[in-house]
């Protein structure tokens, strides 16, 4: 497949030659996308300043329209876009199916809430004024988004900017640009018009810099690893970029002595394993109340053990290779730590490379400490460390000992038990006998060093929005 860039409703191939996208599960080369840079950036960011004052005026039931053709067109093609997917990505075709189900969940749920931008007004303290507030979209928006999710990252921040009035301009990640330039094939058959919605591929740094330094960029939106994001955020100091960062996470899960553990089991499956690990949401350490160690961590262990690892277009490939090498050498690391500080593998804690594939095998560690790597830092990969603890405060402790805030997990049947874990993590997502709470209409985010800002929900509206105050005197 040959990508290109998407500017000014035109299809380009500038750039400094092209960059190859591998497909991770075979190593072998699936297709090329130009490596654009400074030149290229400029370009995008400049159509899109050009079209925002006409865009800007359309009204939100004009922008709805174009979003629901696009959302139709996403969700016809939704295999072919999840073929891409899985073949630059790596992730179970099943799961690709459902990301790109994920994505037009966003798109539908923000054409409509773009109708619901209000403003309101306040009584002043005097009778000759009167006070307005207007909301007023933020201008023109740049994105940088991950590998892990190439269609969801985009459509998340994608659609409540267009929804909300912003012009836009995509940066995907080097490893998987394809599949994002699929999903422009599809807006641009929706009918966007030229320079509303710009795609530009290519050198990360590059295009950053271009994206940070601009004067017409007056919002970023960024997801990726907490390393970077700080980086780009010195950067955007210069514009006084409105920023959104979805950042790094290292999720604890804690199972207490009440909940049901065949529940637990599938919520801890589901928020571990989902794309081999390699989600910022995802469970990356487990702590379980000792009187239920045993029956949890055998159980979790038949669970693991039943995954089937392997090319994700193959049938009933639940777990898919890992995007890169330096990906799978951070999982062996960490396990390989874990068993030097005492940890059993209950199962997997191997792996099997070849032709530049690397698949990890589920892995389950028991008698994990605090000193490990894993209990850490985020793993992004298939490991499932289980430690124990004695009492609700001390996991509450344990769980927010890091300098992450993204999502946390914790399962109980006792409400009084669960209303105290839920308000003392600090997390800005927590799932309570749910390991899967990411949807369309809910505000995804992290504090801490996770992050600034929520995608989703109505949040996820208003980081597209500017609060305008017009003070009139009568
Ligand atoms: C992520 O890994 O950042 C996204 C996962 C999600 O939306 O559930």
């Amino acid at each position: 497949m040959e990508g290109k860039h998407y500017i000014n409703g035109e299809w380009s191939t500038e750039g400094d030659g092209v960059i190859d996208v591998r497909n991770p599960a075979t190593g072998e080369l699936f297709g090329t996308v130009p490596n654009g840079g400074e030149a290229e950036a400029t370009k995008a960011i400049e159509a899109a300043e050009a079209a925002f004052p006409e865009w800007s005026k359309t009204t939100a039931y004009h922008r709805a329209e174009l979003l629901m053709k696009w959302h139709d067109l996403l969700l016809e093609n939704k295999q072919e876009v999840a073929e891409i997917l899985t073949k630059e990505m790596g992730k179970p075709l099943a799961e690709a199916i459902g990301e790109i189900e994920y994505s037009a969940s966003f798109i539908s749920w923000y054409a409509e809430e773009g109708k619901r931008v209000y403003g309101h007004t306040i009584p002043a303290s005097k009778d000759s004024k009167r006070i307005q507030i207007i909301k007023q979209p933020v201008g023109v928006v740049v994105s940088i988004t991950p590998w892990n999710f190439p269609a969801a990252m985009m459509a998340r921040k994608m659609a409540p900017a267009l929804a909300a009035g912003c012009t836009f301009v995509a940066k995907p990640a080097k490893l998987t640009p394809l599949t994002a330039v699929k999903i422009y094939e599809l807006a641009e058959q929706a009918g966007f018009p030229k320079g509303v919605i710009n795609l530009v591929t290519g050198s990360a740094g590059k295009i950053g810099k271009v994206f940070t330094s601009h004067p017409a960029v007056r919002k970023l939106t960024f997801t990726g690893s907490t390393e970077i994001g700080k980086e780009l955020m010195k950067q955007s100091s210069e514009t006084m970029l409105n920023l959104s960062l979805e950042l790094g996470g290292h999720a604890p899960i804690i199972v207490l002595d009440d909940a049901d553990i065949d529940s637990a089991v599938k919520g801890v499956m589901a928020s571990k394993f989902r794309n081999a690990g390699q989600t910022c949401v995802c469970g990356n350490r487990i702590y379980v109340q000792e009187s239920i160690v045993d029956e949890f961590s055998r159980k979790l262990q038949e669970a693991a053990g039943k995954l089937k690892v392997g090319n994700g277009l193959d049938e009933g490939v639940e777990i898919g290779p890992l995007v890169d090498k330096d990906g799978y050498e951070k999982v062996e690391k960490h396990v390989q730590d874990a068993v030097g500080k005492g940890a059993k593998v209950l199962v997997g804690g191997d792996g099997q490379t070849a032709n530049e594939a690397y698949f990890y095998n589920p892995t389950i560690l028991l008698n994990a400490n605090p000193d490990m790597l894993v209990m850490n830092e985020e793993t992004f990969g298939p490991v499932a460390p289980i430690m124990s603890f004695k009492t609700d405060e001390e996991a509450v402790k344990l769980a927010n000992d890091t300098r992450f805030g993204l999502a946390a997990y914790f399962f109980t049947e006792s409400m009084s038990r669960g209303t105290y874990i839920a308000e003392n993590l600090d997390y800005g997502i927590v799932g309570w006998n749910d390991g899967l709470p990411s949807a369309a209409q809910a505000p995804f985010g992290g504090m801490k060093e996770s992050g600034i800002g929520r995608e989703g929900g109505q949040e996820g509206l208003e980081a597209f929005l500017e609060t305008k105050y017009i003070s009139i005197q009568l």
